[in-house]
C-alpha cells in the first residue's frame, strides 16, 4: 500500500479512537489567528503522512474541531488527498468538521446505560440543556453527543461532562452534573 493510499493505522487508531477525550476550553479562533495556530500544529510534525491524524487531534484540541483550512493545510503539507484526511474526521468520533460546544455532554447509549433508564436521563439533558444527540446549543456553550458503551457498566446509567465522568446518574442529579454547562458558567481547568 502506497502512502497515497493510506489507512488508519495502530498508532492513529490510538490517537483518535477515544471519545473520551476531554474537550477544553476553545476561545474562538480569527481567521488569521487560526491560520498561524494551524500554521504551527503542523510544524511540529515531519512530512511523515501517518502524522496526520496527531496533528488533526491538535486542531481538534485547538479549534474544537478539525476546520477546512487545516484539511487543506494538512493535505499540502502531508501530501495526502484532502478526501482521505475528511474520512478520517468522519471516522474518529473525536475529530469534528463542525464547531462544537465549549462543553461536551456524553450520554452512554450502550445495552446497559440503556436498560438502567439511559434513554430517561438522555431525554432529561435534552430538557435541560435544550438540545437533542448531535446538537450544539446556540450560544456555542455545550454539545450533546450520544455514544457506545464507554466501559463503565457497573455504573449505569453514565453521563460524561467534558472528562468527568457521572454514574448512576438520575433525573434529579442532572440539573447539578449539568451546572457548569449554562453560559457564563467557570470551565474547569
Ligand atoms: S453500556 Fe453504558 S457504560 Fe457500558
Amino acid at each position: 500500500m502506497s502512502d497515497m493510499q493510506h489507512q488508519a493505522s495502530a498508532p492513529e487508531a490510538q490517537a483518535a479512537a477515544s471519545g473520551l477525550r476531554a474537550s477544553p476550553s476553545v476561545a474562538p479562533a480569527t481567521a488569521p489567528d487560526m491560520r498561524q495556530r494551524i500554521d504551527e500544529i503542523i510544524a511540529r510534525y515531519d512530512r511523515d503522512p501517518n502524522h496526520a491524524l496527531a496533528a488533526m487531534q491538535d486542531m481538534q484540541d485547538a479549534f474544537n474541531y478539525v476546520p477546512r483550512e487545516g484539511l487543506e493545510a494538512l493535505s499540502r503539507y502531508f501530501a495526502r488527498p484532502v478526501g482521505q484526511l475528511y474520512a478520517l474526521t468522519t471516522f474518529y468520533k473525536a475529530l469534528s468538521l463542525e464547531p462544537k460546544g465549549r462543553h461536551i455532554v456524553k450520554i452512554c447509549a450502550g445495552t446497559t446505560c440503556h436498560i438502567r433508564g439511559g434513554e430517561n436521563i438522555g431525554a432529561g439533558v435534552t430538557r435541560e440543556l435544550g438540545i437533542k444527540p448531535g446538537e450544539t446549543s446556540a450560544d456555542g456553550e455545550v454539545s450533546f453527543e450520544e455514544v457506545h458503551c464507554v466501559g463503565a457498566c457497573a455504573l449505569a446509567p453514565v453521563v460524561i461532562v467534558d472528562d468527568e465522568l457521572h454514574g448512576h446518574v438520575t433525573l434529579e442529579q442532572l440539573p447539578e452534573i449539568l451546572a457548569c454547562c449554562h453560559a457564563g458558567s467557570a470551565v474547569a481547568s
